[in-house]
């Protein structure tokens, strides 16, 4: 049996999906498992409660279970979360954990939440048991939040100029933990996942200026007052526009490169960001219900 954490989650559903597709059997766990039971295509996954700030769920939820794909929100409640994972995943005889990391993972890392993963990645090589770890660069899915502004002002606002980044679409990330999950041979490594392109703001705003057929601009903020406006006009908590700012400074630091880990454990090429973009046009022409003016 394989359980998954964050299964409500961008990675975590879209395992769960492709698990159920396979017919592997699966535990999904969520601190609101009904919103995993309202989905039809959902039925045959086991849904459980499970809160990582509450160890007694976490032993129940992880009974009879030999695998874990592990992954959590971002928060500063993150590293203490996850290592209480893992230390009650090895105290259930769980023997193998896919972990849902991230790039640059290093203990001097400009970035905080990139420190936080090497920590949670060093407790987890401390542990006894089988591990895999997944560095996925920037999700697509994440995208998404650009497209009230896309919506209302056609502009997307960074601080990144034009470093491009390796954005990848966490239906790919999924398809390899599966893999990690049901065959021998990825289990143990470390991967880090790409699309097979990478693209900058202007890049992408001239992407969606082509498919919204509307001129998309982008804007570029020194880093202070990118992180101004992500608080005050987007209502993000400090510490997360913190970390958009880290991380798209460290992507002028650190230029991105494609890498060809998907397509060589898939056998297929990554979704491409304008296929992604595609199927998703509407966000980015219309606000969502609880923004749009009544
Ligand atoms: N965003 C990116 O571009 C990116 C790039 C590389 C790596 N990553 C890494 O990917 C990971 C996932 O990030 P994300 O933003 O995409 O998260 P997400 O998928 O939106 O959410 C992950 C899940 O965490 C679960 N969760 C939160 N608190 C929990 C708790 N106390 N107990 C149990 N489950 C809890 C939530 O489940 P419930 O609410 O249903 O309980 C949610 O499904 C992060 O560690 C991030 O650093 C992200």
């Amino acid at each position: 049996m394989i359980v998954i954490m964050g299964a409500t989650g961008a990675t975590g559903n879209a395992l769960l999906t492709h698990l159920i597709d396979l017919g592997v059997p699966c535990r999904a766990l969520s601190r609101d498992p009904n919103r995993l039971r309202a989905k039809e295509h959902l039925r045959e996954a086991e849904v459980r409660y499970a809160d990582a700030a509450d160890p007694g769920s976490l032993r129940a939820a992880f009974q009879g279970v030999t695998q874990l794909f592990l992954t959590m929100t971002n928060s500063p409640a993150q590293v203490e979360l996850e290592t209480r994972a893992i230390e009650i995943a090895a105290e259930c005889g769980i023997e193998h954990i896919v972990k849902l990391s991230a790039p640059a993972v290093a203990s001097n890392s400009p970035v905080a939440i990139a420190r936080w993963h090497h920590t949670i990645e060093e407790a987890l090589r401390a542990a006894d048991l089988n591990q895999t770890i997944l560095r996925p660069y920037a999700f697509m899915q994440k995208l998404l939040r650009l497209a009230p502004e896309v919506a209302t002002r056609r502009t997307i606002v960074g601080t990144m100029g034009a470093a491009a980044c390796n954005y990848i679409d966490c239906r790919d990330i999924a398809e390899v933990a599966a893999a990690a999950l049901t065959r021998a041979e990825i289990v143990g490594g470390t991967y880090f996942l790409t699309g097979s392109e990478t693209h900058s703001y202007p890049q992408l705003a001239a992407l969606l200026t082509s498919l919204l057929n509307t001129r998309i601009h982008y804007t570029d903020l020194s880093p202070a007052d990118f992180r101004r406006h992500l608080t005050e006009q987007s209502g993000l908590p400090p510490w997360l526009a913190t970390h958009i700012v880290e991380i798209q400074q460290l992507a002028i630091a650190q230029p991105e490169h494609p890498i060809d880990t998907v397509a060589d454990i898939l056998g297929k090429p990554p979704r491409t960001l304008e296929s992604f973009l595609t199927e998703n046009l509407d966000s980015f022409r219309n606000l969502p219900a609880e923004v749009a003016p009544r």
